[in-house]
């Protein structure tokens, strides 16, 4: 069983329980243990570290036949002493380092399930880069074959089917579709290593993009391989939640310590700078003269400890709403993975569909690369879509990054105005009409003052498209107009302006005709006393919207979902839910996935929803979690916080 209890875009931490009663929170990164060798035991993995779950091999305990013979009378918990969740693999990297191995499907899934594994894994076939496209696509049949015989034999077990199909993404949609028709409980993604060793990371977005294309987001989706702190934050920005690492113990043997920025053969480094417990108090010269396998253990226990650091770091950036910065600067550590982050670029549409429209946080540049986050892309597409000039003039003023722009400009944004102008600033994300600068992410976002060319360019080509679009009558710089209506804005005009962000800002959030429905009486507002700032809307009196300091943005009233559903047809704004859910939605509580009968595919995260029961009545208010798709295969979790029920009269 898995919930996604927090996320951001792609990314998400959830809760996964095995059938065994096991839980761990992902994203999570399982060590490896070779239960020949054990480097560190499985008992210091849990107690110490705090690894809630690992991985092993079945393959080789099934040819050791002491192994073998503890793991069957014992069980594989007893034998390891370790109370976490234990994954095994099926000898399936084996055959891909070592050629065939002399095992049918059949048996290793009936032995991992005999050994009492919580998840156990296919003896699938590892497609290999260097194949050609037929092979490829052949081999991934026989695989999803012995999937399905795999899950008819997994019983208690839980069973990892891997999506293997080298770097044809059509094959790994595919074979990602078919595997999420099948009763499988986590979906690694295989055949990765060759790609990662061979830094071929824009490749290996392709691979993971395309897999997760044909996945359904109810089930954890494991990176084969992928265990070094470095990539973790970019794979878990890509909606990866399990990884796991043998490279803390191999790189060990080797004298190869990892950090974050890479990793680096103890003789070649001039000073170890490491604060983790394994080398507190360690001097370069100390641990190169340590004893062969002691210096391993240390390693290996350094290598852990940073592995455990970055993910500690992963979650806190993804539940900061900011793991597309962490995961930005983490792809500095090597051009390879910059060209990882560039190529993600490519599939900034099918990311935005999970992109929130608001976060908590505030967007900090790192780069060229931070413009190809999908949120500058809703930002582009709506302005040039959702908006309606005010007037078919524009002045433009620069000056980014004194915001908001309206407070800033006050006298000159006036002189403008009264000249019949509707003032635009030229920004990093593009045009910044006046009336959108307060809203995420215009105002919640902080650039370099000295703009590199390439956002310069994308924000100057959008500009022109937008002005020549929405500013038939002319444009002008600010700065060449007559100052001669310099000064402080009349009451009368601090109204109109108000009524025109209104406008613009409802058009933005939900779309022309929601806004027409919403606001189509004569507009009143409260402002806050101490800022200035719009709080509440009233249409004819009736108070349909309320905007959020933090963000700019509209929450809905119950009155302003009336007006919705009246005017605009379903399913447009609506989560609908099954007649049991309506009581308890309507005194404020949530709506959980399994009431809902049906959902706007357009509602993105932290958007507003109206909760509509099976006759498209409201019945509640509230934000998005998950979309459409997420809603419809979680079995557990909140789909949308319920913030005002039909039944409550509860004024903000
Ligand atoms: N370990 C690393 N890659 C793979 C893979 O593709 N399949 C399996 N079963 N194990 C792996
Ligand atoms: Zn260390």
């Amino acid at each position: 069983m898995f919930e996604i209890t927090k996320r951001d875009g792609m990314a998400r931490i959830g809760k996964f329980t095995t059938t065994s009663g096991r839980t761990i929170e992902t994203p999570a990164l399982l060590p490896v243990i070779n239960p020949k060798i054990k480097t560190v035991t499985p008992r210091e993995l849990y107690d110490e570290f705090g690894f809630g779950a690992m991985i092993t091999n079945s393959y080789i305990i099934k040819n050791t036949p002491a192994l073998k013979e503890e793991a069957q009378s014992k069980g594989l918990h007893e034998m390891l002493d370790y109370p976490g969740i234990i994954m095994t693999d099926s000898g399936t990297f084996q055959s891909h380092m070592y050629g065939e191995v002399e095992l049918t499907n059949k048996e290793i899934v009936e032995f991992q399930r005999s050994i009492g594994t919580d998840i156990g894994t296919v003896l699938d076939i590892f497609t290999e880069p260097f194949w050609t496209k037929e092979q490829t696509a052949e081999s991934i049949v026989e695989t999803l074959k012995r999937t399905e015989e795999a899950v008819s034999l997994k019983g208690e077990m839980m069973i990892n089917g891997v999506i293997q199909g080298s770097v044809f993404p059509d094959l790994r949609e595919d074979c990602a579709r078919k595997l999420a028709e099948m009763d499988i409980d986590v979906h690694p993604i295989g055949g990765v290593v060759p790609l990662m060793e061979q830094y071929r990371y824009s490749e290996l977005v392709d691979v993971i993009v395309s897999s997760k294309m044909g996945l359904n987001p109810n089930r954890p989706v494991h990176l084969f391989g992928a265990g070094h702190p470095m990539i973790l934050a970019f794979a878990t920005l890509m909606g990866c939640d399990l990884f796991d690492s043998a490279s803390y113990a191999k790189f060990a043997k080797d004298d190869r310590m990892m950090f974050i920025d890479g990793t680096f053969r103890l003789q070649d480094m001039q000073s170890l700078d490491c604060n983790c417990p394994a080398c507190r108090g360690m001097t370069l010269e100390t641990l190169k003269k340590t004893e062969k396998n002691e210096r391993i253990r240390i390693i290996a226990r350094h290598n852990l400890y940073q592995i455990k650091q970055e993910l500690s770091l992963v979650k806190r950036y993804l539940r900061e709403g900011r793991l597309w910065e962490l995961a930005e600067v983490r792809c500095r550590a090597h051009p390879a993975m910059l060209d990882g982050l560039r190529k993600l670029r490519e599939y900034q549409d099918f990311m935005e569909r999970f992109d929130p429209i608001s976060r908590e946080s505030a967007i900090f540049y790192t780069g060229i690369e931070t413009r190809g986050r999908p949120v500058f892309k809703r930002y582009d597409d709506r302005i040039m879509t959702r908006y309606i000039p005010p007037t078919k003039k524009a002045a433009l003023f620069y000056g980014g990054q004194n915001k908001p722009y309206s407070r800033f400009f006050v006298s000159d944004f006036v002189n403008a105005r009264r000249q019949g102008y509707t003032p635009v600033v030229i920004s990093p994300f593009g045009p910044v009409p006046a009336e959108l600068d307060e809203m995420y992410p215009i105002a919640q976002s902080m650039f370099p003052s000295i703009e590199d060319t390439d956002t310069e360019n994308e924000s100057d080509e959008l500009s022109l498209a937008f002005l020549e679009k929405h500013f038939t009558e002319g444009v002008v710089n600010g700065s060449d107009l007559e100052p001669e209506y310099n000064g402080e804005p009349t009451d009368e005009e601090i109204k109109d302006n108000d009524t025109k962000r209104v406008w613009a800002v409802a058009r933005y959030q939900f779309g022309i005709e929601a806004a027409e429905a919403l606001l189509k009486g004569e507009l009143t507002f409260r402002k806050s006393r101490k800022t200035g700032k719009i709080r509440n809307v009233f249409s004819d009196g009736e108070h349909v919207l309320s905007m959020r300091a933090g963000d700019g943005f509209f929450t809905l009233r119950m009155e302003g979902a009336k007006r919705i559903v009246e005017n605009i047809p379903a399913p447009r704004m609506r989560v609908q839910v099954a007649d049991d859910a309506v009581p308890f939605i309507s005194q404020g509580r949530n709506a959980f996935c399994q009431f809902v009968t049906a959902v706007d595919e357009e509602l993105v995260p932290m958007d507003e929803a109206i909760i509509v029961d099976k006759d498209d009545r409201p019945v509640g208010t509230g934000k998005m979690l998950l979309v459409k798709n997420e809603i419809f295969s979680m079995k557990k979790g909140i789909a949308v916080k319920t913030r005002t029920g039909s039944d409550e009269d509860k004024d903000e």
